[in-house]
């Protein structure tokens, strides 16, 4: 527990430890890296050297310290981060790992300037969060282990099919090996994915593209240039492979149940984003809510479930589908060409604009999203979004670039 001396601590290092949080995850990792190789395996690599995955660390530390006297203020961070930890299996033992690291990273950037005293009370902010976490971490394994079809921790998973649903997108089904029910997720909710490729343990996560309720999950990867796991997956996976899962976790979820709003549903993605989309629109189509399903994708030969959504849309009143394309490749017949925008989105929406939107896409095409939906006073809090990748700041600057 943290003492009000060492509240004021933390509230006056704060800014310091902020200023050099770049530094001190630089240091961090390849000091907890080549401590414990062991736990390397669950940080994906490529996110280390893009630097994403230090800065939404660094992030969080600095909210966390600027936000310690009122911790509520942190809002969805905490549970954003405890359902990513709990889609890669990490556990209350790996806590002390990162402590004895992360201090002895600050120590070491910033020197003389930690004195006992300061030590001490970062010490003891670490344990406070750490606790957090693991305490909101063991709801969601116990959670998993409770449900219908669940499971804790890893299980075994053999793909019974794959299918092309575009030129660089394609399905993998996967059923339990135990031949037992599988969970019954909520739509948006994705799983760690755990493959070895030449010896060496990844993890990925992947949304659920498939409604809940049937014998299997399936997943919908795109295959990215050079990409170690998706590459993986699109040239040597075969029926009959088995694979391991965590059970499905985050909150970037539909409510499909009878008590939730049933205010239009506007779901936008682009390009791979349009997975976790799928799942949600294949829930609730039949639901009679009114759903507007934009999709964004550079061509018809890289848009997936096309056939799919055009069938439900002939099928369902409820159902608009809008197609924009980027470069229409001749014969292409989009619903618009070029980016999303503000006039496009509005003509879709009714005019009080109270609807729950839905979208994720590449950065910048989110920022865009994000940007429209303020432009056109969609509540905040009826708008939800999720990253493919650690959590950034949707930059009005990003959003620039991604509006024609
Ligand atoms: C919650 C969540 C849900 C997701 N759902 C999906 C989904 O439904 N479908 C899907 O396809 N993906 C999804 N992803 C993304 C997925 O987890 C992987 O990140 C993606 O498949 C790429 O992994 P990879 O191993 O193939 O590529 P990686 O090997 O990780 O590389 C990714 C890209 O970065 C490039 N790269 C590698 N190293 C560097 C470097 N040092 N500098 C610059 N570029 C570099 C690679 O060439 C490649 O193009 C999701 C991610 C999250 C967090
Ligand atoms: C108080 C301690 C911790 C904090 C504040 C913290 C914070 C974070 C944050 C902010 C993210 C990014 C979430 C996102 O946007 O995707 C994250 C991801 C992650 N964390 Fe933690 N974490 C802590 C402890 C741990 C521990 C003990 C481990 C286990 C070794 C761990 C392993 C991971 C992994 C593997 C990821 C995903 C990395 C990736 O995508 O490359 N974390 N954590």
């Amino acid at each position: 527990m943290l003492s009000e001396a060492q509240i004021a601590i933390i509230k006056a290092t704060a800014p310091v430890v902020g200023a050099h949080a770049r530094d001190i995850t630089e240091h961090f990792y390849p000091l907890m890296f080549s401590r414990y190789p062991a736990v390397k395996a669950y940080f994906n690599q490529t996110h280390q050297q893009q630097g994403s995955q230090r800065q939404a660390l660094a992030n969080a530390l600095v909210a966390y310290a600027t936000h310690i006297d009122k911790l509520e203020a942190l809002g969805d961070a905490v549970s954003l981060i405890a359902h990513k930890h709990c889609s890669l299996n990490i556990l209350p033992e790996h806590y002390p790992i990162v402590g004895e690291c992360l201090m002895e990273a600050i120590g070491a950037v910033l020197g003389d300037a930690v004195t006992p005293e300061i030590a001490d009370a970062w010490g003891t902010a670490y344990q406070q969060l750490a606790d957090i976490l693991i305490g909101v971490e063991e709801q969601i394994y116990q959670n998993h282990s409770e449900r219908r079809g669940g499971w804790r921790g890893e299980r075994q998973f053999r793909i019974r099919e794959i299918t092309a649903e575009s030129d660089v997108i394609g399905s993998f089904y996967l059923e339990p090996c135990d031949g037992e029910q599988v969970i019954d997720f909520l739509p948006g909710q994705y799983v760690g994915l755990l493959l070895t490729i030449d010896g060496q343990s990844v993890r990925r996560n992947y949304s659920l593209s498939n409604a809940p309720g049937k014998k299997w999950l399936r997943i919908s990867v795109k295959r990215e240039d050079d990409g170690l796991v998706s590459g993986y997956l699109h040239q040597h996976a075969r029926v009959g492979d088995v694979v391991t899962l965590t059970a499905p976790c985050g909150d970037f979820v539909l409510d499909t149940s009878s008590s939730a709003p049933r205010r239009p549903l506007v779901l936008v993605t682009g390009g791979v984003g349009i997975t976790p989309a799928m799942s949600m629109l294949d829930s609730c189509v039949a639901s009679g809510r009114p759903i507007v399903f934009v999709h964004a994708a550079i061509n018809s030969s890289h848009h997936a479930f096309a056939s799919h959504v055009e069938q439900l849309a002939a099928q369902h009143d409820n159902l608009r589908s809008v197609v924009i394309y980027e470069k229409p490749l001749p014969g292409d017949q989009p619903d618009a060409v070029g980016f999303i925008n503000t006039h496009l989105l509005a003509e879709l929406l009714p005019e009080d604009r109270n609807v729950d939107l839905y979208f994720l896409g590449p950065k910048p095409f989110m920022a865009c999203v994000n940007q429209i939906a303020g432009d056109l006073q969609i509540p905040a809090e009826q708008r939800h979004y999720e990253f493919f990748g650690p959590a950034a700041e949707l930059s009005v600057q990003e959003a620039e670039g991604a509006i024609a």
